[in-house]
């Protein structure tokens, strides 16, 4: 084996050693997570919003060219709310304005997030990964209100 081979695999066993180190120093030392991976599910074939307990709701939310279902959801102040979040179509992204939420819609896999609305207020949710002459009208929203019908 030439010296320099030997020198590369080497370098590259050690690389790769310290990733794996950095993982696991991370998920366990200092218990940050790694996000889970949810499998695809019956749910995303009847999209929508229900609610799970006293202000904590579920959305399974499915993104695709252009707009996201549901489009709107209502919840009183303080609402808990899980988005299970699938793409239709093709990559989609979800970032709810004023939260730190930013995530992306695949197609064929799940992602989760949890938000909490401690507010009054409507925010938007804004697709923010281009997806086809619509994207800029990609658009949904969460409002916050009492008037829950
Ligand atoms: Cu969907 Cu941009």
């Amino acid at each position: 084996m030439n010296k320099y081979e030997l020198r590369t695999i080497l370098l590259s066993a050690s690389v790769m050693g310290v990733f794996l180190f950095a993982l696991l120093y991370n998920v366990y030392a200092r218990k940050i997570d790694v996000p889970a991976c949810i499998p695809y599910n019956a749910s995303f074939e009847n999209p929508g919003f229900r609610q799970v307990d006293d202000l904590h709701y579920e959305v399974y939310m499915v993104a695709k060219m252009w707009a996201f279902d549901p489009g709107e959801i209502i919840v009183p102040p303080g609402s808990t709310i899980d988005f299970y979040l699938t793409s239709a179509d093709v990559v989609h992204g979800f970032h709810i304005e004023r939260k730190a939420v930013n995530i992306m819609a695949v197609p064929g896999s799940v992602n989760k997030v949890t938000v909490t609305f401690p507010d009054y207020g409507t925010y938007k949710i804004v697709c923010h990964e281009y997806c086809g002459v619509g994207h800029h009208n990609m658009l949904g929203k969460i409002i916050v209100t009492n008037l829950v019908n």
